[in-house]
């Protein structure tokens, strides 16, 4: 688990300190992928170095299963960065190594003996994807591919903690989504813990269990994917909500659309478990009325679909009390949007 509690990072270069991480308190629990999202300048990367122990808090603490990182120093804050690795937007990767060779290095580093060297970097090379790839030089290697470098290198010392940031940010949309699955796998298969900053929320949408948004050094919302994702409450979330693209507002349903209609329009939120159920069709078959799906929106992330459905149906007053009754029932929000 990782604990920050009251952490602030203020840089006192010249007349004017900035405030780049502000009073921060976050607990990441162990296996989960936890994103961290705001736009440049937010305080990001000032945060997950004060993660790794790379920059000490003006004030404040960061635990890390128990160890105070912000106050180790010396041999211990060597030993507990061992098992924080980090993976980087521009790979930093050695160009006068090999794939298998950059990979190595961190054990070369800390004295681990040859042969098992040689059986990790096998291991390494076959979980991330490279077979074929061991002598290539980076030069030699699509972005994609540099980074499934940068992630086997990370991996090599068995961290506890693998921080992220901006890994996909010099990717394609292809290749980015095929990191995501990487990580996605490396996290569900060894229950390793993944902090993942980004800009961007299809990152977020896509893997991570948490999310928190910075802006100006301070997380202004924190929450459950889903939760944040059908719930934004600052300004800056749902700027971050619309960015994924099927939940531009303006892709939402336009309620002139069914002036003509009769009866009633009502939006359905789903989200988790109660996307597994068969909701139209049930009510369909209990109220022998015909559901009219008018309008819908549904996506993935790592914690199962959510969507809205806009749907129409001619009842009495009496029929569309209890069809939102049974909804609820089935906690699935529901909310009239026109009813004549
Ligand atoms: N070493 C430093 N010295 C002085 N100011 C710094 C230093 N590092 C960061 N800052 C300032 O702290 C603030 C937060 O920077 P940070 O790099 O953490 O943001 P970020 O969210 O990672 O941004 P980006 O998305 O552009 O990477 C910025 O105003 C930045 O100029
Ligand atoms: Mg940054």
């Amino acid at each position: 688990m990782i604990v920050l509690s009251n952490i602030s990072k203020i840089f006192a270069h010249g007349k004017a300190p900035v405030t780049a991480v502000d009073k921060v308190n976050l607990t990441i629990e162990q296996g989960q992928i936890y994103g961290i999202i705001g736009y440049s300048g937010a305080g990001k990367s000032t945060l997950i170095r004060l993660l790794n122990g790379l920059e000490k808090p003006t004030s404040g603490s960061v635990t890390i299963n128990g160890q105070d990182i912000s106050a180790a120093k010396g041999e211990a804050l060597r030993q507990a960065r061992l098992k924080i690795s980090m993976v980087f937007q521009h790979f930093n990767l050695l160009w006068s190594r090999t794939v298998s060779e950059n990979i190595a290095f961190s054990m070369q580093i800390a004295g681990t003996p040859k042969a098992q060297i040689r059986e990790r970097v096998a291991e390494l090379i076959a979980l991330v994807g490279l077979t074929g790839r061991e002598n290539a030089y980076p030069s030699q290697l699509s972005g994609g591919q540099k980074q499934r470098v940068g992630i086997a290198r990370a991996l090599a010392n068995n961290p506890d903690v693998l921080l992220c940031d901006e890994a996909t940010s010099a990717l394609d949309p292809q290749t980015t989504d095929q990191i995501l699955d990487l990580l996605l796998d490396i996290n569900r298969r060894f229950k390793l813990t993944i902090v993942l900053i980004t800009h961007e929320m299809h990152v977020v949408r896509k893997i991570c269990d948490r999310v928190a948004v910075m802006e100006d050094g301070k997380v202004v919302e924190e929450g459950e994917v889903l939760q944040v994702f059908t719930h934004p409450q600052q300004p800056i979330t749902r700027q971050f909500v619309r960015q994924v693209s099927q939940y531009a507002e303006e892709e939402a349903f336009n309620p002139q659309l069914s002036s003509d209609l009769d009866g009633a329009v009502i939006k359905l939120t789903f989200t988790g478990s109660s996307t597994h159920q068969p909701v139209v069709g049930e009510l369909t078959l209990r109220y022998g009325l015909p559901f009219n799906i008018l309008h819908g929106k549904m996506t993935q992330t790592a914690h199962g679909v959510f969507g809205q459905l806009w749907v129409h149906v001619n009842a009495s007053e009496e029929q569309l009390a209890k069809i939102l009754a049974d909804l609820r029932n089935s906690e699935i929000n529901c909310e009239v949007i026109k009813h004549d």
